[in-house]
C-alpha cells in the first residue's frame, strides 16, 4: 500500500531554501511514499473563527482533506523573526478545531542559513502541533544550521551527513505512517 504524505512548505518565497529542501527530501524517497506538496498556504483567509462556520472558507476544506487524506505530514519551514512564519501560523490556527492532525504522523524540519538552523521557529511549531496532538514522530524532528551551504542551487544536497539525516526521517515518518 502506499502512503500518502501530504508536504508543506513554511516558506512562500520563489527562491525558498525550505521548498527546495521539501522536494529535495521527496526526490530521496523510495516509491512506497507518494507525496503531495500542499500549495494553498498564501491563499488561505487570515484565520477568524466568525468565518469558521458550516464547513469554513473553501481553501480551507481543501486543506482540511487534503490532510484528512494523507497519513502523515511532512513541514519544512524557515525561521522568522525568531518565531513560526505567520503563514504557517495561519494553517494552523485554522486547523485546531478541525481535528485533522490528530493523531498525524508529523516530520518538522527547519532550516536556515544561520547557526541555528530555525531553533525557535522548531520549538514553537511543535508547541502549536502538540496542541492540536499531532504525533511528532521519534526522529522525525531535525534543524538544519548553514542551509545555503548543504544545498545547491539545483536544489540537490550537497552535504552527506544532512543528506543520511534526512532519509532517516523519511525513514522514520514511513515506519509510522505504517
Ligand atoms: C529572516 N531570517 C531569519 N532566520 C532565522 O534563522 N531566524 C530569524 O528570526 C529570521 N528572521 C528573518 C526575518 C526576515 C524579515 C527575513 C527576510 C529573514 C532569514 C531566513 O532564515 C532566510 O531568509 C531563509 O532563506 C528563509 O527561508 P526560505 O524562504 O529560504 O525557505
Amino acid at each position: 500500500n502506499t502512503l500518502r504524505i501530504l508536504a508543506i512548505s513554511g516558506s512562500l518565497r520563489e527562491k525558498s531554501s525550505n521548498t527546495a529542501l521539501m522536494k529535495a527530501i521527496i526526490a530521496l524517497s523510495s516509491g512506497d511514499i507518494q507525496f503531495t506538496i500542499y500549495g494553498g498556504l498564501g491563499d488561505l483567509p487570515h484565520f477568524n473563527p466568525d468565518l469558521d462556520l458550516d464547513d469554513g472558507p473553501s481553501s480551507v476544506q481543501e486543506l482540511r482533506l487534503q490532510l484528512k487524506e494523507a497519513e502523515g505530514v511532512l513541514i519544512c519551514t524557515p525561521e522568522y523573526g525568531n518565531g513560526v512564519p505567520g503563514v504557517l501560523k495561519n494553517a494552523l490556527d485554522w486547523l485546531v478545531s478541525s481535528g485533522e492532525f490528530m493523531n498525524k504522523p508529523t516530520a518538522v524540519i527547519s532550516a536556515s542559513p544561520t547557526p541555528m538552523g530555525g531553533d525557535k521557529a522548531h520549538a514553537s511549531l511543535l508547541l502549536t502541533l502538540n496542541m492540536i496532538n499531532a504525533e511528532i514522530i521519534e526522529g522525525g524532528t531535525m534543524m538544519i544550521p548553514h542551509i545555503t551551504l548543504k544545498l545547491n542551487k539545483e536544489g540537490v544536497i550537497t552535504d552527506s551527513e544532512t543528506k543520511q539525516r534526512l532519509l532517516a526521517v523519511l525513514k522514520a515518518l514511513e515506519k509510522a505512517c505504517l
